[in-house]
């Protein structure tokens, strides 16, 4: 069952009314809806009307009043013969919310109800045309137990409640803005609230309240902060104003991805909700601020206009991600965020585009939706859409999103009226550049630069992978700020912009005496990767002087991935090692010590390339070899700069917990210098690892403490964490914790713990967090996942197999880290594709694995 894009067709009924009635409780509710359907005049003229469902049975249906036996289903949809042009339909269903452990539809999570709908969870509840091109108002009524259910809410606003003598209690809901089933939702059990209001520029009052399980209200502070500062941002950055007096805001602590943007009753993972010193990391507290931000900013971005159909995703989540990106780099720093984008861009987004699943950011066919809320969808989709910005400019860039917005507000709308929208609004040129919606695949651009006389010439040239079902690519354009830098005075000579539009080309700079140092695509301007063979004193050169913070990151880890990529494939003899390495430690030495440097950046600089990404380098990458290298450059580091590094600690350590940058930077270069320290000399790191751990007031630095005694073979460290669960015995999200830095270890019995773990009383197959705090951690600990054992694999494997017959959406994701079998070397990826095909002969997957596995075996 694939769904193309090419096969859209508009639907033959709308639904312009919708009314809900929920008869509530835990293992049982009864949802009665009544849908007025008019016939589309833009549609097929049909006269059956198809209602999708999904476990679900029509208990009774009802035409304009009558009751009606002669429905029937296909597969799982509900058709009805309807004559006229317009009707009122009624149905009747019922489901078992505690036995809903996917967590799609409506599931009970610690003894609330709640929903998620999208991408297709509504046909779980009721039938309906479950689409996001059908928009509808929607009335809703519940009814429920008054002590178990104290708090009913549901999209929009609160028009009447009241109680039944029956120790029951009801409230009605009213939404004016005709939105699709994926954005309906309902909340219902024992909350409280942190309320606050917000007045919007043109004067609207808005009642803000997040609701929280009793006990976790005085955690709920920086979320409310965030709230308030997305709501402004939104109005100053992209004149786009709240359009309800209501926005509520549920934290559950079951949840399979982040959060979800139901109009005017968001929903969201516990985790990017509840934070204060004691158990969220400075890490945790960004993340609480753009997740809110990003649910936020859909108000306009997904809500107001949404999307005709699935494959238009990225128009929303795309668009959504660089709007949170942009928010967050204005409440913090600007040059750490690109970091941080770029570094999950590289680690997330750049594996899947070279893997068996890629996919353009507007993807042609799929199987299953959920496999498609991707890295590439949401990150390189930011990415497209910010390079649209970068080539137009902040100031028309708003003028394109202006017309977007004010164009399409309330349609269901795609990725092609968004460049419509800024071709027009923007006054860009988009013809070539809509390819980067239609093709998959990391760009890669190789760079030479010349110097004659006086001219610098730069040669650049490009080539499109081939990824699954796209053998052949054409050249997209690639926007490459770029500076040429004068080695005497160490200045460039003003940025400028180019734009790589064919397969090769050849840009001319003139009146350079000497040969520039060439610093390129600055800011990361173009999601690509660049091939550039150059002299290892030029990236000193920049890691040391560039004045584009993100040109100077990217100088010091092309030191290191060009030093790493050597030594793994053995091209290394003692003496050209012991150049690469001192010519990294005098960089290094240099980002520790400069003063005029923010820790904050300072502490990003200080990060090593990830081993994904330095496997991602190679065409056949062997793990053991990558993990050994960089573990042994890390280790040389500790040592050689074994005082500097002690003296920056003990600096850290020094500054008092306050939320400011200074002291956030602080806690920052502390974990940083301890994992050096560390990895350098064991007895010295446990040393100063456990005064952290004892003195730390805040979860940064305990986190960081504990993150490097986990991996060290030192007696401290099992003490170390029975404290830690001891101390935090019943908070969830720190236990999640607990679980994760222990599988994310690299702790030489690291695979026997996770196998422990598993068996450990606090987890459970049923929360998704859990399962992702010991099982991701583990398919993304190197150490772990490519033990030459083969136990690896087998674990992921092992999980889900038998999380797929729980929750399949979050097994799914753990099956891209197998599929990566083909650019390992060949003992591993053979253990790798065995546990593929172990997955595969199951007798009853989900559509959700079936899918990733049949395409990861290709
Ligand atoms: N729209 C949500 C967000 O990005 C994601 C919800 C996806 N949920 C799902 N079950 N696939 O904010
Ligand atoms: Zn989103």
């Amino acid at each position: 069952p694939v769904i193309r894009r090419e096969d859209y067709q508009p639907p033959a009924w709308l639904v312009p009314e919708t009314g809900l009635d929920f008869t509530l409780g835990i293992d049982a509710a009864g949802i009665t809806s009544k849908l007025k359907v008019v016939r589309n005049p833009e549609g097929s003229g049909e006269a059956v009307l198809r209602l999708n469902g999904d476990q679900i049975a029509p208990l009774a249906v009802r035409v304009d009043g009558a009751a009606v036996n002669d429905w029937r289903l296909d597969g799982s949809d509900l058709l009805i013969d309807l004559p006229g042009a317009e009707h009122i339909v009624e149905v009747e269903t019922q489901v078992n919310p505690a036995a809903n452990s996917q967590l799609m539809g409506l599931y009970a999570s610690n003894g609330m109800l709640c929903t998620q709908c999208e991408a297709e969870g509504f046909r779980r509840i009721t039938f309906f045309p479950d689409r996001p091109d059908v928009l509808s108002v929607y009335s809703v009524r519940m009814t429920g137990d008054k002590a178990q259910f104290p708090i009913l809410l549901a999209n929009g606003n609160c028009t009447a409640q009241g109680e039944n003598a029956d120790g029951t209690h009801w409230a009605e809901w009213h939404d004016p803005w005709p939105k699709p089933s994926y954005l309906f939702a309902l909340v219902a059990g024992d909350l409280v609230a942190n309320h606050a209001t917000f007045t919007t520029m043109s004067g609207r009052e808005v009642d803000l309240n997040i609701w929280v399980r009793p006990g976790d209200e005085d955690r709920t502070q920086h979320a409310m902060d965030s709230l308030i500062a997305s709501m402004k941002w939104d109005e100053e950055a992209f004149g786009r104003e709240y359009d309800l007096d209501l926005f509520n805001i549920v934290a559950v602590s079951d949840f399979n991805m982040g959060a979800m943007e139901n109009k005017g009753l968001n929903v969201f993972n516990t985790r990017y909700v509840l934070a204060d010193p004691e158990t969220a990391t400075d890490g945790d507290y960004d993340a609480v601020e753009g997740v809110i931000g990003h649910e936020y900013f859909h108000n306009w971005s997904g809500n107001r206009i949404t999307c005709r159909d699935w494959f238009q995703l990225s128009l929303k989540e795309g668009f959504t991600v660089l709007r949170d990106q942009l928010f967050s780099a204005a409440m913090g720093s600007e040059a750490v965020k690109r970091i941080e984008d770029v570094r999950v861009l590289r680690s997330a987004q750049f594996p899947e585009d070279s893997g068996p699943l890629a996919h353009p950011i507007r993807p042609d066919s799929y199987q299953e939706i959920s496999n498609f809320y991707t890295a590439t969808v949401y990150n390189k989709g930011a990415e497209v859409i910010r390079m649209m910005r970068t080539m137009a400019g902040p100031m028309q860039f708003r003028k394109g999103t202006d017309l977007y917005f004010d164009r399409h507000d309330g349609e269901a709308a795609t990725c092609e009226d968004f460049i419509r929208s800024m071709e027009e609004g923007a006054g860009l040129d988009l013809t070539q550049f809509r390819l980067w919606y239609s093709q998959a695949g990391t760009p890669q651009v190789a760079v030479t630069l010349k110097h004659e006389g006086t001219t610098a010439t730069l040669h650049l040239s490009q080539t499109v992978p081939a990824t699954p079902g796209q053998p052949d690519k054409q050249p997209v354009p690639v926007p490459l700020r770029i500076g040429l830098f004068n080695r005497d005075n160490k200045e460039h000579t003003g940025e400028q912009l180019i734009v790589l539009t064919k397969a090769s080309d050849t840009f001319v700079f003139e009146e350079f005496d000497h040969p520039p140092v060439l610093s390129i695509n600055r800011g990361f301007s173009a999601p690509v990767s660049i091939e550039f063979d150059r002299p290892v004193e030029d990236l000193v050169f920049l890691a040391a002087h560039d004045d584009d913070p993100f040109a100077r990151y990217e100088a010091m880890q092309s030191l290191v991935v060009q030093h790493l990529v050597a030594a793994v494939s053995g091209a290394l003899d003692e003496a050209a090692r012991a150049e690469g390495r001192a010519a990294i430690g005098e960089a290094f030495a240099a980002i520790v010590t400069d003063s005029a440097l923010e820790d904050l950046m300072r502490g990003e600089l200080m990060i090593l390339p990830a081993e994904s990404y330095l496997a991602e380098q190679m065409l056949i990458a062997d793990p053991g070899a990558i993990h050994a290298e960089r573990e042994a450059l890390k280790a040389w580091l500790g040592r050689e700069y074994a005082q500097i590094l002690g003296a920056l600690h003990d600096r850290a350590v020094a500054v008092l917990y306050s939320r400011d940058a200074a002291a956030r930077g602080a806690r920052k270069i502390k974990s940083q210098a301890l994992g050096y320290i560390a990895v350098g000399n064991n007895a010295e790191g446990a040393r100063r690892a456990i005064a952290q751990y004892r003195a730390a007031d805040n979860m940064t630095d305990r986190q960081g403490a504990m993150l490097v005694l986990a991996s060290l073979d030192v007696p401290e460290r099992a003490e170390a964490l029975a404290d830690f669960h001891s101390r935090y015995e019943g908070n969830a999200l720190v236990i999640d914790k607990w679980f994760s830095l222990q599988a994310g270890s690299f702790h030489p019995g690291v695979l026997a713990n996770i196998r422990a773990l598993a068996e450990h009383p606090d987890f459970t197959m049923t929360n998704p967090n859990r399962v992702r705090a010991l099982y991701m951690a583990a398919a993304v600990n190197p150490k772990a996942f490519h033990d030459e054992s083969g136990e690896g694999y087998r674990l992921i494997g092992d999980l889900i197999r038998r999380l797929d017959p729980i929750n399949p959406q979050t097994a799914a994701r753990f099956v891209p880290s197998l599929g990566r079998w083909r650019r390992i070397e060949p003992v591993r990826a053979a253990m790798m594709r065995e546990e593929l095909q172990k997955i595969a002969a199951e007798p009853s997957l989900s559509r959700d694995v079936r899918e990733q596995v049949t395409k990861s075996l290709g």
